[in-house]
C-alpha cells in the first residue's frame, strides 16, 4: 500500500491584522515588513471565537468532506502544533473530542515549522505498514498570543500569524499517484537560535514563576540571521534529496510549496533550484508565517486555485526551529 492525499482543508480567522495595524503597537513600518519578509497582513484569532483545536477542527471537516468521507472514517490523527491550547495534553485530543472520534489514536507532535511534513511522514509510514488506511494530518497554530507586540519583540511579532490546515491521507494500491517519499532531518545544536525557554521543567524552581515572565523566559527568542542562513541551505538540500530519491530533476516539479517563513527565503530557494515563479506557491503576503499550518494552508489554497492537478509533481519543503528540515515529493 501507498498513501495519497485525498482531501485538503484550511481555516484562518477572519480578523485581518495589517502591517499598518502593527505600527500602532510598535516602531515598525509597512515598508520594512514588506521588504524584509514579504508580509502584508496576517490573521490573529479572536478570543472566545477560535481556539487552536477549533480552527483545526474546521480545517479537518473541510478536508474530510472533500475526501468524500465522514469523520467516523478517520482511524488516526497526527496533529502538529507548537502552540497547543493547553501545555498538555495536546490540541489533537481536543479536536478528536470535537470530531467525536473517541478511541482512535492521537499522535501529538511539535517539530515547529517542519511539523506538517513530519506529520505527513508519520502518516505515510503507518499507511505503508498496513496499520491504518485513513489518517488525518493537521498543522495548527495560534502564534499571536506568544509574540511580544511592543518594539522589543518586533523582529518576531511581525512575522507570525494564526491558522490551521488539514489533509486526509488514505491508503492506495496505485503506485503512481501517491506520496512518493518523505525526508526528515534535525540538528539540535541550534535549538536556542529559535525557541521559547519556559515553561521548562529542568529548573530549580517551579516550572513557571513570575520571575521567568519578568526575565523574558516566555518570549520567542529568534536569531533571525542564523535561521535565514541555515534555512536557504537546508531547504535546497531537502528538495534535492527528494528529487534524487525519485530520479527527478527540479524542472520536473509542477509546484513547490515551501513553508512560508519569509518571501526572501522562498525566492532564494526558487533561484537556487532554477525554478520559474509559477513553479513556487507563496501566500505569506496574506497570512504571514503560521508555522506548522503554513504548508497545509498553502497546499490547500493552491489546490483550490487549480494549481495542483492530477499527475502534477508537488514538492513540500520546510525548515524551522530545532533546527528541523524536511521534504515530501508527491505525484498527485
Ligand atoms: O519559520 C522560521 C521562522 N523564522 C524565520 O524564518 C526567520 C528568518 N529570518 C528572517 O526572516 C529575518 O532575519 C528577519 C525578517 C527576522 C529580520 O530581517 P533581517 O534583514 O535579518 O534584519 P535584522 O534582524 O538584521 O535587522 C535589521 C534592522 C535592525 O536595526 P539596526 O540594528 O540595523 O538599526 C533591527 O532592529 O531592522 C530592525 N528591525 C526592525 N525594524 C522595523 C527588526 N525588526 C524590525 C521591524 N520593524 N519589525
Amino acid at each position: 500500500m501507498y498513501s495519497k492525499i485525498t482531501g485538503l482543508g484550511y481555516y484562518v480567522p477572519d480578523n485581518v491584522v495589517t502591517n499598518h495595524d502593527l505600527t500602532q503597537l510598535m516602531e515598525t513600518s509597512d515598508e520594512w515588513i514588506r521588504e524584509r519578509t514579504g508580509i502584508g497582513e496576517r490573521r490573529f484569532f479572536t478570543y472566545g471565537k477560535e481556539t487552536n483545536a477549533s480552527m483545526a477542527t474546521a480545517a479537518s471537516r473541510q478536508a474530510i468532506e472533500r475526501a468524500g468521507l465522514q469523520p467516523s472514517d478517520i482511524e488516526m490523527i497526527v496533529y502538529a502544533t507548537i502552540t497547543p491550547d493547553y501545555f498538555f495534553p495536546g490540541s489533537g485530543f481536543l479536536m478528536q473530542r470535537e470530531l467525536d472520534l473517541i478511541g482512535i489514536p492521537v499522535i501529538d507532535i511539535r517539530e515547529q515549522c517542519s511539523g506538517f511534513v513530519y506529520a505527513l511522514s508519520i502518516a505515510d509510514q503507518y499507511i505503508k505498514s498496513g496499520a491504518y488506511k485513513t489518517i488525518l494530518v493537521v498543522g495548527a497554530e495560534i502564534q499571536s498570543t506568544w509574540t511580544d507586540k511592543s518594539t522589543k519583540g518586533r523582529n518576531v511579532a511581525v512575522i507570525f500569524g494564526d491558522g490551521a490546515g488539514a489533509a486526509v491521507v488514505q491508503a492506495t494500491p496505485d503506485p503512481t499517484h501517491r506520496v512518493l517519499s518523505t525526508h526528515l532531518h534535525a540538528d539540535g545544536r541550534f535549538a536556542e537560535d529559535l525557541y521559547i525557554k519556559e515553561p521548562g521543567s529542568s529548573r530549580p524552581t517551579r516550572a513557571a514563576t513570575h520571575e521567568m515572565i519578568d526575565e523574558g523566559g516566555f518570549d520567542v527568542v529568534m536569531n533571525g540571521n542564523a535561521v535565514f542562513k541555515h534555512a536557504v541551505v537546508r531547504f535546497a538540500e531537502a528538495i534535492n534529496e527528494a528529487l534524487q530519491a525519485n530520479g527527478c530533476q527540479s524542472s520536473d516539479i509542477s509546484l513547490l510549496v515551501p513553508h512560508q517563513a519569509n518571501i526572501r527565503i522562498s525566492e532564494f530557494v526558487r533561484q537556487q533550484m532554477g525554478l520559474r515563479e509559477d513553479q513556487v506557491y507563496n501566500n505569506i503576503h496574506k497570512f504571514g508565517n503560521t508555522t506548522a499550518a503554513s504548508i497545509p494552508i498553502a497546499l490547500c489554497e493552491a489546490w483550490e486555485e487549480g494549481r495542483v492537478k492530477e499527475g502534477d509533481l508537488v514538492c513540500l519543503a520546510a525548515f524551522g526551529s530545532g533546527f528541523t528540515w524536511a521534504s515530501a515529493l508527491i505525484r498527485w
